[in-house]
């Protein structure tokens, strides 16, 4: 049985820092781990320029002082970014274009609400390449939630990717079996998967009282769902690659009359991912869907660093966080078994092996 693993470092390429106190407490989660990782945009008010970009960036920069990471910044889709947002986004060194269906999920109110209204700026986004990242599910409320990203691909994914065939698009956080299919099938597609879409399904948030720190979107699907993100995750294909969707929210916010959505995963992302390619006798594809894949999509080098795993007799996270000032917590995810992997070395410079 192997007892340790070494992996190029690698990165996250999709997380939510927040902002303030929240961004100060959870960006060294991340930055100690990841070399880099793309920042969703989605503040309150939402991050849809370059300035307000340069600003963020500034922000998450002064919280990972002391350390190497590097935030990639995302942009935020809505009606009324124009062709200019873009050239300037670029300019200004963004990554993406994050495009939420307006309502689709926690602070998208100003989503786009049709795709036409966007088409000239995806157009430039193509000539330009930068990536487009989806949240990937449609929002019309007579659609089962369950069901929702299967029909985003057929009603909204297909068309965007017939109009714009060299635009390099994300599916965020794949879900479902036909999420996996339409990736695989389609050209200039990748998609990233999360730690709790692999390590628990619907059943875990809602069997025996539900546990609203399981609860996210896209809401986890039933095990068959599961087990299809577990067995292309791990499978070396390089179409998947490693993406938190780390998104703290107070702990009195979740575990409330109207819980919000969104699992904070930061602390020891690595070890769980690294325990799911362990369960499923894959530990020698981790690099690759860690470190490797992701900058490969992005047309980004590969980290110089690595970091060693080890496994352990398994632990769980702290019950909670408290924010840096004190003022409240955020409860980290931890999946049901514990987690048996810890980190040994951080970001150790490759040859210094
Ligand atoms: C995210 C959040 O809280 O910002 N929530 C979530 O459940 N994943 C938004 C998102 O990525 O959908
Ligand atoms: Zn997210």
């Amino acid at each position: 049985m192997v007892d340790f693993v070494n992996i190029i470092r690698p990165d996250d390429w999709h997380l939510h820092f927040r902002d303030g106190v929240m961004l100060e407490t959870v960006v060294p989660y991340t930055a100690k781990v990841f070399g880099r990782a793309i920042v969703m945009p989605n503040l309150v008010p939402p991050v849809v320029d370059a300035v307000m970009m340069r600003s963020y960036r500034d922000r998450i920069l002064a919280a990972a002082e002391g350390t190497s990471f590097k935030p990639l910044m995302v942009l935020y889709l809505t009606d009324d970014t124009s062709v200019q947002d873009v050239v300037d986004a670029k300019e200004a060194g963004a990554t993406a274009f994050k495009l939420y269906p307006a309502g689709a999920t926690t602070n998208s109110a100003s989503g786009v609400t049709d795709i036409s209204k966007v088409a000239d700026v995806l157009e430039k986004m193509q000539e330009l390449e930068i990536r487009l990242c989806v949240h990937g599910e449609v929002t019309r409320p007579e659609v089962d939630i369950f069901d929702r990203e299967k029909l985003f691909i057929d009603e909204v994914l297909s068309s965007i990717r017939k109009q714009f065939p060299d635009l390099k698009i994300v599916m965020e956080h794949v879900t479902t079996s036909e999420g996996v299919d339409f990736v695989l099938e389609t050209e200039n597609m990748g998609a990233t998967i999360t730690i709790q879409h692999l390590m628990i399904n619907r059943n875990h948030m809602l069997v025996g009282g539900i546990q609203p720190h399981y609860y996210c979107l896209p809401v986890p699907k039933r095990n068959i769902h599961q087990q299809r993100l577990r067995e292309v995750a791990t499978s070396g294909s390089e179409k998947f690659f490693l993406g938190t969707d780390s998104a703290p929210h107070l702990r009195g916010d979740k575990e409330s009359a109207c819980g919000c959505a969104g699992v904070f995963n930061a602390p020891r992302a690595i070890e769980m991912y690294t325990q799911v390619f362990d369960e499923m006798d894959a530990l020698p594809n981790l690099k690759a869907f860690a470190s490797i894949n992701g900058p490969k999509f992005y047309g980004l080098p590969v980290n110089d660093e690595y970091i060693t795993i080890d496994r352990v007799e398994p632990y769980d996270n702290p019950p909670e966080i408290p924010l840096r000032n004190n003022s409240a917590s955020i409860v980290p995810f931890s999946p049901p078994g514990g987690i048996c992997w810890k980190i040994r070395e951080w970001c150790k410079k490759r040859g210094n092996r």
